[in-house]
């Protein structure tokens, strides 16, 4: 049986919170566009052989070029995205090849995802895991709040903020997709892993990475381009 993997990103959201303008995957980072750097990474991980990009949806031809222009790295390939992310997935979801077995969601918006992130996330649905998602520690306290008051201090140990790439059994994905579609309950979604869970698949967690953070806010800006920065100083991408 194939087990040939692809790689799909949404960057068809506006990203408003970080300022008007451009849509948020195709803003600046160290001079490339957030998008260009979340592919070349996925490009340079040895497993994926694919990687199907979900653009906004006036600005396909575009981007297409853009990732023609700065020599991606991989197979490629740009379809329209819609108009939620998890539409946007399901969009790209629609493209894939049949021999691809194992899909992984990546956000353009976490330029600077490790390669070797992916590879462990891919590492863990090749070893038997339906769906696998990478998280990191809550370092803030968290508490539950209605209007201006506190209603609960959450207890953070089992907490987990969720990044991605996230990686699936393509079958896995496909169904939930498929099922929060029959349910129409998908509005909330800002995750697959979710979509998973709620389809009632078990849903893995493997060790996230810092520098997978997601760029969201101005001031994730500035933090990237330190990191890219001392990327470059220390002679990586
Ligand atoms: O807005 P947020 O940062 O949660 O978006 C996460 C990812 O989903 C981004 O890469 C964004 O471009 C993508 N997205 C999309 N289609 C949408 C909305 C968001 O592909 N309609």
């Amino acid at each position: 049986m194939s087990d040939r993997v692809a790689a799909i990103v949404p960057a068809a959201g506006r990203g408003e919170r970080l300022g008007p303008g451009t849509p948020k995957a195709l803003r600046l980072l160290g001079g490339v566009p957030l998008l260009v750097h979340a592919v070349r990474n996925l490009a340079a991980a040895r497993q994926v052989d694919l990687v199907v990009v979900a653009a906004p949806p006036d600005q396909v031809t575009e981007v297409r070029a853009l990732l023609r222009d700065h020599h991606a790295g991989a197979a490629l390939h740009v379809v329209a995205g819609g108009p939620t992310r998890i539409e946007s997935v399901r969009a790209a979801l629609a493209a894939l090849p049949d021999e691809v077995a194992i899909v992984l969601v990546h956000d353009a918006a976490r330029p600077l995802a490790p390669v070797e992130l992916v590879d462990a996330v891919v590492a863990r649905v090749r070893a038997g895991a339906d769906a696998v998602v990478p998280g990191v520690q809550v370092t803030d306290t968290v508490k539950r709040v209605e209007g201006e008051v506190v209603v609960e201090t959450v207890d953070r140990r089992p907490l987990r903020a969720i990044q991605t790439p996230q990686g699936f059994r393509r079958t896995v994905l496909e169904q939930a997709h498929l099922a929060a579609l029959a349910t129409g309950g998908d509005a909330d979604v800002t995750d697959d892993g979710a979509l998973v869970e709620r389809a009632g698949h078990p849903v893995v967690v493997v060790p996230g990475a810092e520098e997978a953070f997601k760029v969201t806010r101005p001031l994730d800006l500035v933090l990237a381009e330190a990191v890219l920065q001392r990327r470059r100083a220390g002679g990586v991408r």
